[in-house]
């Protein structure tokens, strides 16, 4: 069949919801496709968003794939189903629960969207994006995890509201898994070019390091019955828009590690290029020994969750 873009959402809650309606709002491609077991709230959510889009005459059709055999031939392919992290959770208390389901859904991708490029947003978002490739069998390229522009999203707010200047111009740099040993990397992070140490004392700079690491916990403390989802669902359309519209621009995300930083057989938080074939480039970051030291921590605690996955003979079944 001859067809527009298609995007497909696997898990229509606030996560991947919002992923659609901004896809929706910039008309970034033909079709987008909610899947969630909850079919009816899928089905409520796209006639919505299609409206919403009709309401900015934009061509995108939101629908609903009623099983996974529905969800064909698409572009891309965002993953938020899961359990949600809920409050006194850590990321990691999810990780049996959602690698089953990560390990089901991957396995209907491969089989019904054999081509897609695969984005992982689930929870604990390293280790899932292990599975993902593991269970695909996909090139490494073609699955991503979303976490890196969240995590340096946050801390640009961060920095923002502690300057009290400089909106819309703060580059903020994180590597490293998202989990709380994530990397923030104040080196590298400016404001329109100048250095973070330049506008503030090693204090406040240390303080918004700890707030970034803790700053999903932050949300979920607030909002008690759920976590954060504006900012990780644009954060998803952000990738999305990226490899439809093959921009090559560099993201930090989540990829399958093969000897870059000195690590093999693991997904790490790294900058990449991201265009049309998914991961089209790993960059590699100079880091001095402290930062180096960091990102061994957080490497070392997503190895830890896949040999626990190993432990439970989980890639054996
Ligand atoms: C977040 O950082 C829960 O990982 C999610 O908001």
């Amino acid at each position: 069949m001859n067809h527009g873009k298609r995007v497909g959402i696997v898990g229509a809650g606030n996560v991947g919801s919002t992923v659609a309606y901004s896809l929706a709002m910039h008309g970034s491609c033909h079709e987008i496709i909610l899947r969630d077991n909850k079919v009816d709230i899928a089905r409520g959510k796209a006639l919505d968003m299609s409206q919403a889009a009709s309401a900015i005459r934009s061509h995108t059709v939101v629908t609903v794939a009623e099983e996974m055999s529905d969800l064909t031939d698409c572009d891309v392919v965002v993953v938020t189903a899961g359990s949600p992290r809920l409050p006194g959770m850590s990321r990691d208390d999810l990780l049996m629960i959602n690698a089953k389901i990560t390990k089901e859904v991957l396995r209907d991708i491969k089989k019904y969207s054999p081509d897609a490029i695969v984005i992982m947003v689930s929870n604990p978002l390293d280790a899932m994006t292990y599975v993902a490739i593991k269970e695909s069998g996909f090139d490494r390229s073609r699955v991503i995890g979303m976490a890196g522009i969240l995590d340096s999203s946050r801390m640009a707010a961060f920095i923002q509201e502690k300057l009290g200047y400089g909106g819309g111009q703060i580059r903020a740099s994180v590597m490293g898994g998202h989990g709380d040993d994530m990397v923030p990397l104040p080196r590298y992070s400016t404001v329109a070019g100048v250095p973070l140490t330049d506008v503030l004392t090693h204090a406040e700079i240390d303080e918004i390091v700890q707030r970034t690491r803790g700053g999903g916990a932050e949300i979920v403390a607030h909002l008690k019955t759920g976590s954060a989802y504006y900012a990780p669902g644009k954060s998803t359309a952000i990738m999305v828009e990226a490899i439809l519209k093959d921009t090559k621009q560099i993201h930090p995300c989540a990829v399958l590690l093969d000897g870059e930083y000195g690590y093999k057989d693991v997904v790490s938080g790294v900058p990449i290029m991201i265009g049309a074939n998914g991961c089209e480039k790993i960059i590699e970051v100079t880091l001095n020994d402290v930062e180096k030291k960091m990102f061994k921590k957080s490497v070392d605690s997503v190895q830890a969750l896949i040999d626990t996955l190993h432990e439970n003979k989980f890639f054996d079944n």
